[in-house]
């Protein structure tokens, strides 16, 4: 990121924030600030398009919020901000600008608008034509990382919006065992393949798309042209590979931020254009929201922020995310690549190593599944975890009860991590469940918790393709704030080319068995896998 802009640690703010951690912030007890503060929760919840965020259950005051406000404005969160939406270059190490932004503007308000709505209009007739064609049953998206994540994160998140007579199929892995299963349950007469790469040089995904066109071809079909299509920067390459029908996009479209491209084409192909484009229009409302509403009132702001509060003072090395909505089962895995990829670094972006840590570990799963496996952890583990809960208040099936329960017990796990239990309530409880051969103080201090663990809960009115859409550019520009902040480039991805090096060298090393030059590990398992 070229800018002038000063990093998070060599600022005046992160001196004070510093002074402020160490007399208040890192006592701050949640049910005390409750106590102290009948306002809290509305002193600290915002507004932001379609999502509505209670941040009070976080460590923080109003000190801290005002000291990490400083911060922002001392970083220049706000030039920087707008200098990715003004399309510079700010991905410094590719020379590349980053304006996923564009793709989700209206007709004419982005950057590169023409562009932008050409594709979009003819992808999103393409997806029209294949819902309406009657003649397919089944669309198997093949690509992996930002060409399968988020895709395969929204299509089910928007089930309840989705064609009733169509089949989608996400195949990432180059492990066989994925593609496997779901070409043995195909009919390649009505089958669609989207090869999705932005290189049209993945290994996993070029080896999965020959795969799949030989099995075509196999099953006796010939018109390559009806059932394969591509979404791909390499027009070239897809046109090399067979493929006539084919979606561009442009390399200032990060992998990551691609699923408001042509990258989106089996989301389009299950919500249908009008579903699609309300995907992009919240968005857009949140970009709107990020580049106007006030630092205080600002949620990916904030968000930011406090990611960075959290990780570089608290220390907290993890963060869970935990969707009551069993169609946002893949937000974690999107969001770890969204995230992890963006904020996974150690160094600057002028190449000096960092002096503090960066992206935490981000993981969960989807309430109430969580609950009932690691939530233990989170409530009585050694490891404080700041954990995110999303709720939807309306959902899209008939059974109430069932959706009664389920946010009844996303709003008890907050309320249990923040509230806890002490040993002296335990212990009047085990009055009448107290093992026998278990002296109850000791059961009671096994069966307390130590509670003013931090928490925030995103609540949306419904999981809509427009709330959706603002739900994920919040997660964006969440991750922007803190890679700002730190003062990385949250645009590279360097870290995956090693693997990717080492992989292509030891390939021909599977045949041939030969372990000349290998690090002793690596030459006993090749032995072990070969003989
Ligand atoms: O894992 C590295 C990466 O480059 C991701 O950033 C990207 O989303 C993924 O590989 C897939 O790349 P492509 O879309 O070019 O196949």
């Amino acid at each position: 990121m070229s800018t002038a802009a000063p990093r998070c640690d060599r600022t005046r703010a992160w001196g004070a924030l510093q002074g402020h951690y160490e007399a208040h912030g890192r006592d701050l007890d949640l049910r005390e600030a409750f106590a102290r503060d009948p306002a809290r929760f509305d002193a600290f919840s915002l507004q932001a398009p379609e999502v509505f965020a209670d941040l009070s259950k976080n460590l923080l005051d109003i000190a801290t919020r005002r000291f990490l406000l400083d911060l922002a404005a001392e970083c220049r969160i706000a030039e920087r901000r707008d200098a990715m939406l003004a399309g510079e270059a700010i991905n410094s190490t590719e020379g590349r600008a980053v304006l996923h932004t564009a793709l989700r503007a209206p007709r004419g308000a982005g950057p590169c608008s023409d562009d932008v709505h050409g594709v979009l209009d003819a992808m999103l007739a393409y997806a029209e034509h294949v819902r309406n064609d009657g003649g397919f049953t089944d669309v198997v998206n093949i690509g992996i990382g930002g060409s399968d994540l988020g895709p395969a994160m929204v299509v089910p998140a928007l089930d309840a919006f989705g064609h009733r007579g169509l089949k989608l199929h996400f195949v990432s892995n180059v492990d066989g065992h994925d593609i496997a299963p779901v070409l043995r349950g195909l009919d390649a007469r009505k089958t669609l393949f989207i090869i999705a790469s932005k290189t049209f040089t993945t290994q996993e995904t070029m080896a999965n798309a020959a795969v799949a066109r030989q099995w075509f071809l196999d099953q006796g079909g010939t018109d390559i042209n009806r059932h394969f299509c591509a979404t791909t920067t390499n027009v070239k390459a897809a046109a090399a590979f067979g493929i006539g029908t084919t979606f561009g996009f442009w390399d200032w479209v990060g992998g990551r931020y691609s699923l408001w491209s042509a990258i989106g084409l089996p989301i389009a192909i299950a919500i249908g254009a009008e579903h699609f484009r309300a995907l992009l229009a919240g968005a857009h409302a949140m970009d709107r929201h990020f580049a106007d509403a006030e630092p205080q009132a600002n949620l990916p702001l904030m968000l930011g922020l406090l990611d960075v509060w959290y990780r570089n003072f608290h220390r907290f090395t993890s963060r869970s995310v935990a969707p009551y909505h069993q169609g946002l089962r893949r937000l974690p895995a999107y969001l770890q690549q969204l995230e992890m990829e963006s904020n996974g670094k150690r160094v600057d972006a002028d190449g000096h190593a960092l002096p503090l840590a960066t992206s935490p570990v981000v993981w969960g799963e989807p309430g109430t599944n969580g609950q009932h496996a690691y939530f233990q952890m989170l409530h009585q583990g050694t490891d404080v975890v700041p954990v995110e809960f999303i709720l939807v208040k309306q959902a899209a099936h008939p059974h109430a009860d069932l959706h009664r329960k389920l946010l009844a017990n996303g709003l008890a796990q907050a309320q249990a991590l923040m509230l806890g239990k002490t040993a002296d309530v335990a212990a009047t409880e085990n009055a009448t469940t107290a093992s026998p051969t278990l002296d109850r103080a000791v059961l009671a201090r096994h069966r307390s918790f130590p509670g003013n663990r931090p928490s925030t809960t995103f609540v949306l009115d419904a999981l809509t393709p427009r709330s959706l859409g603002a739900l994920i550019a919040m997660y964006e520009h969440r991750v922007f704030t803190s890679g700002a902040l730190w003062g990385i480039n949250s645009f590279d991805q360097w870290g995956v080319e090693l693997g990717k090096a080492l992989c292509n060298a030891l390939l021909p090393r599977l045949d041939s068995g030969d372990t000349q030059g290998l690090d002793g590990s690596t030459a006993g398992l090749l032995r072990k896998l070969v003989a």
